[in-house]
């Protein structure tokens, strides 16, 4: 085995250096990592380096890690050579699966065997993507939120094949370069960030349509309203704020509940667990001092050029 410690990852391939990979590249490169890119879309190389160096200042007011430099980014001409030395790899190639089950097949042949492989990929199940794979127990899902640089989440999910030692892998990397990961218990196609996106959008357009409200109004009433709160606690954190100094019990007694007693007792201890070393007054001074932070924090769109 070669596979070293995700900390001490120190050459990452991104293959595929769009809008995401590009992103990833850039968030490697400020954690102090090398990074080797393939992409065979025209001007693929000045496009990703726009990426990077629109990211870098941003990246810069985060914090650099010791050694970081835009000068360790090297562009390669191929998926083969791209891999051939990586410590990892995070592909970003479109999301049309033939192509990415080809991606991977390909990567396997030139990878050392024990190199862990992510897809950015937003919807499909990794035991596909793995299908072709000689080593598919390297193979897992590490999706991103746009932009890849800067948004904390990685969703890790893993295949039929994947080990638990790659998933295990994956998720520290992620932590190592300064990211927020979480391991799916089983594969979904879409995963759990977009599912609950999509049914947001789904509901909001289903509003607007009604013509109960504008899509100006549905932004306004997220990004002001439970989006505020979500930035840090989440929704069932909310929830258990929502029921004052009673909290979750209060909540559910209150509005009532439909789930049965296995999803009741799941949530209660869930927050339990998370909380329960907390007076809720304790819990109400941190939802507000982050509010504050963010309501300080937030800048106004920039304004429309006049003439
Ligand atoms: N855009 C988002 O908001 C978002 C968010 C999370 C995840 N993702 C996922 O990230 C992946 C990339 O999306 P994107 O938005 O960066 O797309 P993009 O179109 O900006 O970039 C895709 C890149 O892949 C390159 N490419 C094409 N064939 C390739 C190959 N064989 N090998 C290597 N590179 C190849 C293209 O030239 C292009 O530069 C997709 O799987 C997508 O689902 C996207």
């Amino acid at each position: 085995m070669t596979r070293p410690a995700p900390k001490d990852a120190k050459t990452i391939a991104c293959v595929g250096g769009g809008y995401i990979g590009a992103g990833w590249a850039a968030c490697f490169l400020a954690q102090g990592r090398d990074v080797v890119m393939s992409d065979p879309g025209p001007d693929a190389e000045a496009k990703a380096r726009v990426v990077i160096d629109q990211a870098w200042p941003y990246l810069k007011k985060l914090g650099l890690a010791p050694g970081a430099s835009r000068k360790r980014f090297r562009f390669v001409g191929s998926v083969a050579e791209a891999v051939a030395d990586a410590d990892f790899v995070q592909e970003s190639a479109p999301d049309r699966e033939d192509l990415k089950i080809k991606l991977f097949a390909e990567m396997d042949k030139h990878a050392r065997r024990d190199t862990i492989f992510a897809s950015s990929s937003s919807a499909f199940l990794p035991s596909r993507l793995q299908s072709k794979c000689k080593h598919p127990e390297r193979v897992v899902i590490g999706h991103p939120f746009a932009p890849s640089y800067l948004v904390p989440l990685v969703e890790v999910v893993g295949g039929k094949k994947t080990s638990k030692a790659a998933m295990k892998w994956a998720f520290d990397f992620y932590e190592s370069v300064g990211k927020k990961s979480m391991m799916l218990k089983n594969e979904i196609e879409s995963y759990v960030a977009n599912r609950i996106q999509h049914v947001v959008f789904e509901e909001a357009a289903t509003l607007v349509d009604q013509g109960i409200c504008t899509y100006e109004d549905i932004d306004t009433a997220v990004a002001y309203g439970p989006g505020m709160r979500w930035a840090f606690a989440g929704p069932t954190t909310c929830y258990h704020l929502g029921g004052g100094k009673g909290g979750i019990r209060h909540m559910i007694d209150h509005f009532g509940w439909k789930r049965g007693d296995k999803a009741r007792k799941a949530l209660v201890g869930s927050i339990d667990k998370r909380y329960g070393h907390l007076e809720m007054a304790e819990l109400e001074a941190w939802r507000d001092d982050n509010l504050l932070a963010i309501i300080k924090g937030l800048k106004p769109v920039p304004a429309r050029k006049k003439g």
